[in-house]
């Protein structure tokens, strides 16, 4: 049996889509050849009940009284999985909307009133938010010495202040002043820090999305993301992102990614594109944008041009990545 049956993976990958229209449960007249597009089946002594589009039922004169969305949790769940529908069931219960589940091989199915289905993938989004978006931040339990007391300072992740803006420059100095590319020191400002400045002042510049990670107070991390575009798909472009580099590969730069996937994710966001090593960033989920139909504003970058795409991912994308102005040139 394939497919994936550890609940935090289920629960945080899920990926709810609706498809499109309208379904019916339906008592299948009896003796009557099925006809219509039957998308679940069940037998019972009592007759037949099918699952179909509300216009099929419609056009055949069935009757019906449940009309329903159909929710797809897209992620491929083993039949084996345990868990999966009695926590999707809790979180809708708790936002009082009722569910029918419908399991194939591949996914769980989700029937919910027509008018909660806009809510239900709202509940079901934050549902998966909660299951990926990073916990309290422990860096003792990352760093090498394991030794030192639980009492620790805390990485707080919070949005730029205006009178950060000093401190952010100063860290992305200190973070490319050896070139991530050549690895050779850089000489005078790094191009990082001027790029970083024009992003604060441009018109693509999200308040929300400029992320500073704080430890006892000293910044230490920061990520921005501004506006881009694909045609007329909006985008987020991810970068410069930066940690102090004496704290580097502390897991600082994993939270500041973390938790711009999150709320990304949670502002009805795309997907985040960036430049960097597929090394490193394939682990939150990003893959050579090409993958997904979106060329690389330079098309040299090829592979380490990535693409994350997020919940609301519409597919069928199609065209060149544009990032915010400043990064042109
Ligand atoms: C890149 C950066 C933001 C990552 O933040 P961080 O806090 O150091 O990273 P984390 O501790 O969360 O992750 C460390 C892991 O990432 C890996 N990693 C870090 N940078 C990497 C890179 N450029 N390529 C491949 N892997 C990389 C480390 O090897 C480590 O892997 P491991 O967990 O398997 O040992 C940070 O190292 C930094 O500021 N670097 C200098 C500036 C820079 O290169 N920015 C990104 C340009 S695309």
């Amino acid at each position: 049996m394939t497919g994936e049956k550890d609940l935090h993976t289920l629960l945080a990958t899920m990926h709810p889509v609706r498809r499109d229209g309208e379904y019916v449960y339906v008592l299948w007249p009896h003796g009557r050849p099925l006809a219509g597009e039957i998308m679940a089946a069940v037998r019972e002594a009592e007759g037949l009940t099918v699952v179909m589009p509300r216009d099929d039922a419609d056009a055949m004169g069935l009757s019906y009284d449940f009309v329903g969305a159909w929710i797809t949790l897209e992620v491929h769940s083993s039949l084996e999985a345990v868990g999966l529908t009695a926590a999707v069931g809790a979180a809708l219960t708790e936002a009082k909307i009722s569910c029918n589940v419908l399991a194939g091989f591949h996914h769980d199915h989700l029937l919910v009133p027509v008018a909660d289905a806009d809510r239900a993938l709202e509940v079901l989004h934050e549902l998966a938010l909660r299951e990926s978006a990073p916990h309290e931040f422990d860096p003792h339990e990352l760093a090498q010495d394991s030794s030192r007391e639980p009492a620790a300072p805390a990485l707080r992740l919070r949005v730029e202040q205006p009178e950060d803006r000093p401190a952010l420059l100063a860290l992305t100095a200190a973070a490319f002043a050896v070139s991530p590319v050549t690895g050779l020191p850089v000489e005078g400002e790094p191009e990082e820090v001027d790029l970083l400045r024009r992003l604060f002042g441009c018109a693509e510049y999200l308040p929300e999305f400029s992320i500073v990670a704080e430890l006892d107070g000293e910044i230490v991390g920061h990520v921005i993301s501004t506006r881009a575009r694909v045609g007329d798909l909006d985008l987020l472009g991810l970068g410069p992102i930066g940690v102090v580099p004496r704290l580097q590969r502390h897991g600082i730069g994993t939270a500041l990614m973390k938790e711009t996937v999150a709320r990304a994710n949670a502002a009805g966001e795309r997907g985040i594109a960036l430049l960097g090593s597929p090394g490193y960033y394939s682990r939150f989920g990003f893959v050579p944008s090409s993958s997904l139909g979106v060329a690389p504003p330079v098309p040299a970058w090829g592979a380490n041009f990535q693409l994350l795409p997020l919940a609301l991912w519409p597919g069928g994308v199609s065209g060149t990545f544009r990032y915010a102005a400043p990064f042109e040139g």
